[in-house]
């Protein structure tokens, strides 16, 4: 959702803004703004739409400033345009947020009393109102100690709001301090050399400092040039741990590719091989957890497992139910985040969570894992992203290791997730002794091989661009599959749908008869996966029935297999492999169909609209 950067140190110029928002564009947005104090003034130019408007207008901005701060804005209260736009101004004040303010009315209401104008239709610009009034009083609090007064009105502040935020905090009265404060927004805090920053994403920093601490909720931050300070709501000073960031700013290149997304995609068999980077003994055939980031969950207690998650994380989490389920013989439960957390929860201390994201930022994620901590149950965070709000509030922090995913469609944080799912599941099977060792080499075995079939199966990118041209005029798509390839089946849809605005659905092949099956005519495309696995009968049986009935196949299938060959539109072949590579293979053709597909369709790939990379409100 919102990017947010701020800069406070020896001089930046607003393309130092520019840039900054520019590696939080991913995130999603739909208008954009820079404030920067130069003179004794504040400076504001803000532009609707995307950051290129916000180009344009730079010039207009001073040269250099030692202190700014910019912002790209994702609507939740007023439309995207220039005058709801961050950062807002009052008086002296510049502010921008990331996070909605739950009793904005309320506030507005007591600030108009006060004569305050508003300008735009946002819950910030109260913030930014009611900062600047309560200044004012400590201003006098404080016998005109302006950081002081400026600190105790930000504590004021958060006190009086409800909802979530993370503020970034400018005055022309006080120019060569930066102010940040968070409550479930994140915020992350950049050390260079005589200069500090903020931000919303570790992203927005890798060009300047490897060097960053990440804010926790309830924090507020005093940044200068040269020093940094960090308390609590009660104003109580706090010290906190420094992170040295291993993610470099060539990491954040297209390296070639024409967007973040194909380029991700083809990462896919290195973000497999760097989840199973130094966790796996492929001599003695050993899962170690402790590599895994498990370090304080009591493996042996659990007697049930919950996962939960949203959008692809959620399927990669219904992926590995079957693989937990069969090693470690426990019920698994995967749950919509967004549901968990407003259901009564049946999770105790005999409950293992699994919190899969690849931001590590999700709101909804974020609020249920809070109620399985308050249900006493172990916690586990799967995360792309270290020192993440997700990573912390759990007992142990699983870094899958993909690397930085920049497209909003996540693919190869798919692919990781996975396998480090599977880890998870081969290790505590390990240790629960419910495998055996026959079955845990062979594992280990297939789930090294996983990468060069990766490999192998994106050499198809082409024939899957050309048969992708079939769908760019469709209204609506279904996808089948069964067993493990059911969530395959729904992740197929969901990135057809993001990228390319055509509806799609995934469905248990199964389950066609009772329903789905009314849906099939001549007119519409079926994807079908269906490798030769446990499920091909039933599954091959279920095309029939489409074919039937009209229905256009695509199916996805072993290379060689003629039979589904010969039924289907067209075929997209995968090399025959053991069953747990399978999943990484369909997904990853899936993937590729969804990109072709929106690029033929000529829409954004890398930022659909409406979207955003890290879902950070409700
Ligand atoms: O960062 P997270 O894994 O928690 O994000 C969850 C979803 O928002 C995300 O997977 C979303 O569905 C993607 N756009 C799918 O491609």
């Amino acid at each position: 959702m919102c990017g947010v950067i701020g800069y406070v140190g020896k001089g930046a110029s607003p393309e130092f803004f520019f840039l900054g928002l520019k590696r939080l564009e991913y995130r999603g947005y739909d208008s954009t703004g820079i404030a920067m104090v130069f003179d004794g003034k504040i400076h504001v130019q803000r532009a609707e739409g995307k950051l290129i408007n916000l180009h344009e207008k730079l010039q207009h901005l001073p040269s250099r400033a030692n202190i700014g701060i910019g912002h790209t804005r994702w609507a939740t209260h007023g439309r995207p345009t220039e005058d709801n736009a961050h950062p807002h101004v009052s008086g002296h004040i510049a502010l921008l947020h990331n996070g909605i303010i739950e009793n904005y009315r309320e506030i507005k209401n007591f600030l108009q009393e006060k004569k305050y104008v508003f300008l735009s239709d946002t819950d910030t610009e109260v913030a930014a109102h009611l900062l600047h009034y309560e200044f004012s009083l400590e201003q006098k609090n404080t016998s005109h100690n302006n950081i002081l007064a400026m600190k105790n009105a930000i504590l004021n502040v958060v006190k009086t709001i409800k909802g979530t935020f993370a503020f970034g905090i400018i005055s022309s009265l006080i120019p060569d301090v930066l102010f940040t404060a968070k409550y479930a927004s994140p915020i992350i805090i950049g050390l260079g050399e005589n200069e500090n920053y903020i931000a919303s994403g570790m992203t927005a920093l890798i060009d300047h400092t490897k060097k960053m601490i990440v804010l926790d909720d309830y924090e507020l931050a005093i940044l200068k040039q040269d020093s940094y300070e960090i308390f609590d709501f009660q104003g109580n000073k706090i010290e906190k741990n420094i992170l040295s960031v291993d993610w470099s700013a060539q990491m954040l290149e297209k390296n070639g590719f024409s967007h973040f997304m194909l380029k991700e995609i083809f990462e896919q068999p290195e973000a497999v091989a760097q989840s199973l980077n130094s966790r796996i003994d492929p001599i003695d055939y050993h899962v170690f957890l402790e590599e895994l980031g498990i370090k304080n969950t009591n493996v042996l207690l659990f007697e049930k497992i919950q996962i939960i998650a949203c959008g692809t994380s959620f399927y990669a989490g219904l992926l590995a139910k079957f693989y937990l389920e069969k090693f470690c013989c426990l019920t698994v439960e995967v749950e919509l985040a967004s549901e968990y957390r407003y259901r009564y929860s049946t999770s105790n201390n005999k409950t293992l969570v699994i919190a899969v994201s690849q931001s590590g930022e999700t709101i909804d994620t974020l609020q249920a894992i809070k109620v399985a901590k308050e249900n006493n149950a172990q916690t586990i965070a799967l995360v792309n992203v270290r020192g993440s709000s997700i990573g912390r509030i759990c007992d142990d922090e699983s870094i899958m290791h993909a690397g930085p995913e920049v497209g909003v469609a996540s693919t190869k944080a798919f692919s990781a997730q996975v396998v480090s799912l599977l880890l998870l599941a081969l290790g505590f099977a390990e240790k629960r002794k419910t495998i055996s060792k026959e079955t845990l080499s062979c594992n280990i075995d297939n789930l090294l091989k996983v990468s060069s079939y990766i490999e192998k199966t994106l050499k198809e990118s082409d024939k899957i661009n050309q048969i992708s041209q079939k769908l760019v005029a469709e209204k609506s798509v279904l996808f089948i599959g069964r067993g493990p390839q059911w969530p395959i089946a729904m992740e197929g849809a969901l990135k057809l749908k993001e990228l390319s605005y055509i509806h799609a659905e995934g469905f248990a092949a199964g389950e066609l008869k009772h329903g789905p099956i009314a849906l099939i005519d001549e007119n519409l495309y079926v994807i079908c996966i269906a490798p030769k696995d446990a499920y091909y009968e039933k599954v091959y049986s279920n095309i029939h029935e489409i074919k039937s009935r009209g229905g256009k196949i695509i199916a996805i299938g072993f290379e060689g297999d003629k039979d589904l060959e010969s039924i289907s539109e067209h075929f997209i072949g995968i090399s025959p492999c053991e069953e747990i590579i399978l999943p990484f293979l369909t997904s990853a053709v899936l993937h590729l169909l969804a990109y072709w597909t929106a690029l033929n369709k000529g829409c954004d790939v890398d930022q659909p609209r409406n979207l955003a990379k890290s879902v950070t409100v409700e």
